[in-house]
């Protein structure tokens, strides 16, 4: 068997028939960029997640950076974020001119620990960007909580997340703003880049829509402000609004696999996600954790079975931040979940007897492993 660790082309062949109608329409319009499909978007998804404004732009990085400028973030100012994420979120940090701090992650969730996150907090502190990591949303209430007491902005990464839940609440409406990715490989993935911004507050919804568009009001060629280009395609937008109606559906099937992978997996040697009935997780990544990580991702390699390492390297030990002066042995839950994590296949057109597969496969590394040990003895 032969198993990718997202299929996109199994997943094309269900919406086929409705892009390419959409995009033929689209290309007779020739209305190509912010028309009505990207309207179409941002309301389907201002309703699906509750929050009042949803904002496309071109990326979920420029998403992160928009949201940042729209606080006003920049030179001379801090920002606690987790150290264990996709680079961007640390990276939109320091693009807008303002400095990461990093605070570790917690060892149940591998989201950002809210105890460590008032430990980073100085006077110079303006945000906190939490990530809503591999689908799981973080403890928002504690976050909310000391955001609150030292008058800091809360930013919601959920490039992993829309459609996640935590005590009835969607990702993307806890926090002051919320950045979100429609990269290929996402649960809501695109045919192309694509990212959005969603706010409660009108105050910034106005500003990001004006940010993403050179700074532009309502008169054309007159800037308020410097923003810069982060339009949506229509193109893209139509993909997106295809894909958006099947979501719930596909995040559920994820959430799905996930408990039959743990009811199967329990027994062994490995940490599993948590499942439980206050958050909805909707299983961006399936992740296990072992110290034997690589020999088993060699194993399911050799079975035919793709898996994925996020994160190799913590972002506090990457090069381009070495400014900060942090080294090895600083960020400790971070670095081991970085030497421990496999991402095991949990994409929603995977097949029963493909997961049963990867069951399977997992559990004779296990008993080889006994085995091994016991020709030792
Ligand atoms: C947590 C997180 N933040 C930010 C991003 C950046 O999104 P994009 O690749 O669309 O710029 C991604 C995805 O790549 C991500 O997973």
């Amino acid at each position: 068997m032969n198993i990718p660790p997202i299929n996109l082309k199994a997943q094309f062949k269900g919406v086929r028939k409705d892009v390419l109608k959409g995009i033929r329409e689209i290309l007779n319009e020739q209305k190509l960029i912010l028309g009505r499909y990207c309207q179409e978007l941002e309301g389907e998804v201002s309703s699906m997640t509750g929050a009042a404004h949803a904002i496309s732009c071109a990326n979920g990085t420029d998403a992160l950076i928009l949201s940042l400028m729209a606080l006003g973030i920049g030179q001379g100012d801090e920002v606690v974020t987790t150290p264990y994420t996709f680079f961007s979120t640390a990276s939109s940090i320091a693009l807008v001119g303002a400095r990461p701090v990093f605070a570790d992650i917690g060892d149940s969730d591998m989201n950002i620990d809210p105890a460590k996150v008032e430990e980073a907090i100085t006077p110079k502190t303006r945000a906190i960007i939490v990530v809503h990591l591999f689908g799981r949303i973080c403890d928002m209430k504690r976050i909310l909580a000391i955001a609150e007491k030292h008058g800091v902005a809360v930013v919601e990464d959920m490039a992993q997340a829309l459609g996640a839940r935590r005590g009835g609440a969607a990702a993307g409406t806890f926090g002051d703003i919320a950045a979100t990715s429609f990269y290929p490989t996402k649960n809501l993935g695109g045919i192309g880049e694509g990212g959005m911004v969603l706010t409660r507050r009108p105050d910034l919804g106005e500003k990001v829509r004006k940010l993403r568009v050179h700074g532009m009001g309502e008169k054309p060629y007159i800037h308020e402000t410097i923003g810069f280009n982060s339009r949506l395609d229509e193109i893209k937008a139509l993909a997106l609004c295809v894909k958006l109606k099947r979501l719930a559906s596909w995040n559920r099937t994820r959430l799905e696999t996930a408990g039959y992978y743990n009811m199967h997996l329990r027994d062994l040697p490995l940490v599993l996600p948590a499942i439980d009935d206050e958050t909805s997780h909707i299983f961006h990544h399936y992740v296990v954790r072992t110290v034997r990580r690589d020999a088993l991702q060699l194993h399911l390699k050799e079975k035919g079975i793709m898996t994925g390492i996020y994160y190799p390297l913590p972002l506090h030990l990457q090069p381009c931040f070495s400014y900060l002066g942090l080294k090895e042995g600083d960020l400790p839950i971070a670095e081991e979940a970085a030497r421990t994590s496999l991402a095991i296949p949990v994409f929603p057109e995977l097949k029963k007897k493909e997961k049963d597969y990867i069951i399977q496969s997992i559990r004779s590394f296990f008993e080889k492993q006994d085995e091994d040990s016991e020709n030792d003895q």
